[in-house]
């Protein structure tokens, strides 16, 4: 497909066609900072550049934090209370980055809620989202890796729980299980590894950004319409769009500043809120917690993941039919991983012609649900496997899977959708009847 047809950087001065020549850097930058974005961006649009700051905010804190922590046994969390006691500003450096992440979770939530609301993973964006998915795969490990580092109890023993899935793989888990942890139990060679990718995957993420934004410059952004920019001619896509600075770059950024003053209030005031109390003592390999929780960003996937016992028929009919090779253990691995993998697969199991939810009466309602059913999963994820928390995240869990699965392949069949407008133009001018032109 060619790019929308708009103005191209030409270089003036003696030095811009000299460089131009050579390296057309000025040239990308330009196209970059003026390509054409639809006029009708609503507010949903914004966490894409707070996904962006975040990356930079924890690269910049994290490459400072380095400076001052150790990645040993016996000094890691002596080191964490040194950056929190007595390095100048060191308690607000790694405030900012532990809230930082949960920051980056809210951020990629919405992004990818917004996407499933106004079918932007539809064609032709179905790279920009695989890509997408595979930056959101890199998060969660980071995540995790990061978490391991102040060799706290949950860091410890979150670690031994989560690596202990890999153990539940048939045939090749045991082994996989010890290569990942460097030894038979989480230790110092895990401690290192895990620190040094958790300095290393951030940057393979920013490449992937760099990549997601080259996919979606490639196709345009999508809009709540779901329309595509007319492409006609220059004039056409005039209508349709406004190049990327200065209207997008200002609203962005006060969206930004918006989600950076409740951000700052919760570094501030509230610092430990998203944490759990048991991170404050140091790891012993003795004394198990109560209860392993993980970071609130994983809870639903971890609901997901404990929803299927060994009581489930279905876990009984694949363990049945596999020969054992598949029990409950290692089914609860593969839902886990195959709730992502389905959410990946949007682009091919979403068969309406209508590309925004918005335009989409039934799709509506069942969307909605998923919203709930993502809240509820994540709140039981934090919760026993009791009565009746078994049952929900059971439900829970089906329901996500039937959403993929099911409900978006025969929505498409079956739904009745309205009209969508005909040009970007035309919704524009009904919600900004007086707006220039
Ligand atoms: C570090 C993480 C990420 C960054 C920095 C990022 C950045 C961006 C930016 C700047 C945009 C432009 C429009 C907007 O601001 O919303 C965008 C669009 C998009 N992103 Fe992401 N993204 C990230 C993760 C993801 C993930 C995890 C998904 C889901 C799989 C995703 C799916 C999409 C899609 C489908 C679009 C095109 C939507 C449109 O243009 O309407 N992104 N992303």
């Amino acid at each position: 497909m060619s790019g929308i047809p708009h103005d191209h950087y030409e270089p003036k001065t003696g030095f811009e066609k000299w460089l131009n020549k050579r390296l057309p850097v000025v040239g990308l930058l330009y196209d970059t900072l003026m390509i054409p974005t639809p006029k009708n961006l609503n507010w949903w649009w914004i966490w894409g550049i707070v996904l962006t700051f975040c990356l930079v905010l924890q690269i910049v804190t994290g490459v400072i934090l380095v400076m001052h922590y150790t990645p040993h046994v016996d000094m890691a969390f002596a080191s964490i209370e040194h950056i929190m006691r007595n390095v100048n500003g060191g308690y607000m450096l790694r405030y900012v980055h532990a809230n930082g992440a949960s920051l980056f979770f809210v951020a990629v939530y919405i992004h990818i809620f917004r996407g499933l609301f106004y079918g932007s993973y539809k064609a032709p964006r179905e790279v920009t989202w695989i890509i997408g998915m595979l930056i959101y795969l890199m998060m969660m490990a980071t995540g995790f890796l990061g978490y391991v580092l102040p060799w706290g109890q949950m860091s410890f023993w979150g670690a031994t729980v989560i690596t202990g899935l890999f153990g539940a793989i048939p045939f090749v888990g045991e082994g996989l299980q010890t290569w990942l942890l460097g030894g038979p139990a989480v230790d110092n060679a895990t401690l290192n590894r895990f620190f040094s990718l958790h300095y290393l995957l951030p940057f393979v993420i920013a490449a992937l950004v760099a990549v997601h934004i080259w996919a979606f410059h490639t196709t345009g952004n999508n809009n709540p319409t779901g329309v595509e920019v007319r492409r006609g001619s220059k004039d056409e896509v005039e209508k349709d769009t406004l190049p990327f600075w200065p209207y997008f770059v200002i609203k962005d950024l006060v969206g930004l500043g918006i989600v950076l003053i409740v951000f700052f209030a919760v570094v501030g005031f509230m610092p430990n809120y998203l944490g759990h109390p048991d991170n404050y003592i140091e790891a012993n390999p003795l004394s198990t917690p109560a209860h392993i929780v993980p970071e609130w960003y994983y809870l639903p996937f971890y609901a997901i993941l404990r929803a299927f016992t060994a009581d489930v028929w279905a876990v009984q009919a694949v363990s049945f039919l596999t020969g054992g090779i598949v029990d409950a253990k290692f089914f609860g691995v593969l839902a886990m991983f195959g709730a992502i993998f389905v959410m990946a697969l949007a682009p091919w199991l979403d068969t309406s012609s209508v590309r925004s939810g918005q335009y989409r009466p039934a799709f509506k309602w069942w969307f909605r649900l998923l919203v709930i059913d993502f809240i509820v999963l994540m709140w039981v994820g934090a919760r026993d496997t009791e009565f009746p928390h078994d049952w929900i995240s059971l439900i829970g869990a089906t329901y996500w899977f039937a959403y993929f699965l099911i409900i978006l392949p025969l929505l498409g069949l079956f739904e009745k959708p309205t009209t969508p407008p005909a040009t970007i133009e035309e919704d524009f001018k009904a919600h900004y009847p007086g707006a220039a032109e």
